[in-house]
């Protein structure tokens, strides 16, 4: 397997949207194929399985089906679009993967390692190159996302200020576990400067291999 898997974590409202965005046109003009896709969804039935976990009407959902159902959506994307892609020498961007799952369903909903026993089957085996982690205090994510114009909060940004900041200290322990893997960025600078900080990180990382 040839290709490149990138994956970007953090807080809503941390700008992963934004900066993978730029590092997918920058790959795109250094003449790289990227296959660029987001967490839930990714394939039609994950795009479907997105729906049920974001619809503010489905509040009372428990978290054992949540976990599931994220750990359902990543199976199907790992199979049909992921794996399939990298085998053929692509660079894959993800906006969210596994480590989310870690720290909102892990950390969040205090279902601990269940949720890294649910996803094995899920992930295969298949673990990002590099992970960007944009750091945002929850406090900051909540005004972020709170100012944002483009629609209302869904489900999981509806949540009580309590469950963000079990997620927050997840992904915090999950960069220091990994700190190979991960490359934790200041979510509070520039997007310039963060952007620039990505695509040197990732140009190291890519001649490494
Ligand atoms: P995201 O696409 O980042 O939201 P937005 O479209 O608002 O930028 O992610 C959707 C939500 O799902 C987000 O609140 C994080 C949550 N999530 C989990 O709880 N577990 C997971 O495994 C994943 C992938 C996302």
């Amino acid at each position: 397997m040839d290709g490149f898997f990138i994956t970007f974590e953090g807080m809503d409202g941390a700008g992963k949207t934004t900066q993978s965005r730029y590092l997918r046109d920058y790959l795109e003009r250094k003449g790289y194929t990227v296959v660029f896709t987001r967490e839930p969804g990714g394939t039609p039935i994950g795009e479907q399985i997105r729906d049920i976990l974001l619809d503010p009407s489905n509040a009372g959902m428990s978290e054992i089906t949540e976990a599931l159902l994220y750990a359902a959506a990543r199976a199907e994307h790992v199979r049909e679009l992921i794996l399939p892609s990298l085998q053929k020498g692509f660079i894959v961007i993800s906006d969210r993967f596994l480590d989310s799952s870690i720290a909102y369903q892990g950390y969040g909903r205090n279902l601990g390692n269940l949720v890294t026993e649910w996803n094995e089957a899920a992930v295969q085996n298949v673990s990002p190159d590099v992970t960007f982690y944009l750091d945002l205090s929850p406090e900051e994510g909540i005004s972020r996302v709170e100012a944002r114009t483009d629609g209302k909060p869904d489900r999981m940004e509806q949540e009580e200020a309590s469950f963000k900041k079990r997620v927050y200290q997840g992904f915090q322990s999950l960069a220091k576990e990994n700190s190979g893997r991960i490359v934790r960025i200041d979510g509070s600078m520039k997007p310039e400067e963060i952007r620039d900080l990505i695509f040197a990180a990732v140009d190291e990382r890519m001649l490494q291999r």
